[in-house]
């Protein structure tokens, strides 16, 4: 399918900043006159917030990893087919707070689900569709969980069951992420999370601004 516009991921640990990145961007964008469509995963789509209530519910303790996976991908796949190819289709900026890298840090890594079985799914979902940037937002494992568990004590809420992982678990996430930036260093841009809010918008828009 043609593709006129610009897809464009935000990846990083839970409490990184990606989120507040993407919508400072997204502003700015806008501000120039830009079509923006902001989407997050899991989520985005009506259907897809029913999915993300499933996999985020720390109720659903007996969910399997590759149910968990299964889900991600089929929220995802509702994303690509509703909202972000009809979208590019249209010449419009796409913002993703996570996509495809997040299902090969968190399942293929985190719960050792292999990249292949990641990326076979990535295959039916997505057929080829692919960010042309991904900003990866780096704060550690330890500052990551400190920030989540911070944030779930502040607002209580159920959306917790990826939080309440292990810090191994987050450890393993913590590294794929370096090791998928380091394989794509083409795709990917680092910026480092711990930085000033500021600071790291105007990282963002350096890396952003040769694309729109
Ligand atoms: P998100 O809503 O981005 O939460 P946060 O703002 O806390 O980062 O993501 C929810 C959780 O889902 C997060 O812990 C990462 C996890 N996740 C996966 O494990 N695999 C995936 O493919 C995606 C998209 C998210």
């Amino acid at each position: 399918m043609k593709q006129n516009g610009v897809f464009i991921t935000f990846e990083g640990m839970d409490g990184s900043g990606k989120t507040t990145q993407m919508h400072r961007l997204a502003a700015r964008l806008r501000a120039m006159g830009r079509t923006v469509l902001e989407t997050a995963e899991p989520g985005g789509t009506p259907i897809g917030q029913k999915i993300r209530r499933i996999l985020l519910d720390s109720a659903n303790q007996e969910l399997s990893p590759s149910a968990e996976l299964l889900l991600y991908f089929a929220s995802r796949a509702q994303n690509v087919d509703e909202w972000i190819r009809p979208a590019l289709a249209r010449g419009e900026i796409v913002l993703a707070d996570r996509f495809t890298d997040s299902s090969r840090v968190y399942q293929g890594r985190g719960r050792g689900l292999g990249e292949e079985a990641v990326m076979a799914l990535d295959r039916i979902a997505c057929r080829g569709l692919q960010p042309r940037l991904t900003i990866l937002v780096e704060i550690d494992a330890e500052t990551s969980l400190a920030r989540a568990r911070a944030r779930n004590a502040a607002e209580p809420h159920c959306e917790t069951r990826m939080d309440d992982q292990s810090l191994e678990f987050h450890h393993a996430v913590y590294q794929a992420y370096r090791d998928l930036a380091r394989s794509e260093p083409e795709r990917f841009r680092v910026v480092d999370g711990r930085a000033p809010i500021e600071a790291i918008e105007e990282r963002v828009w350096e890396a952003v601004s040769p694309h729109v």
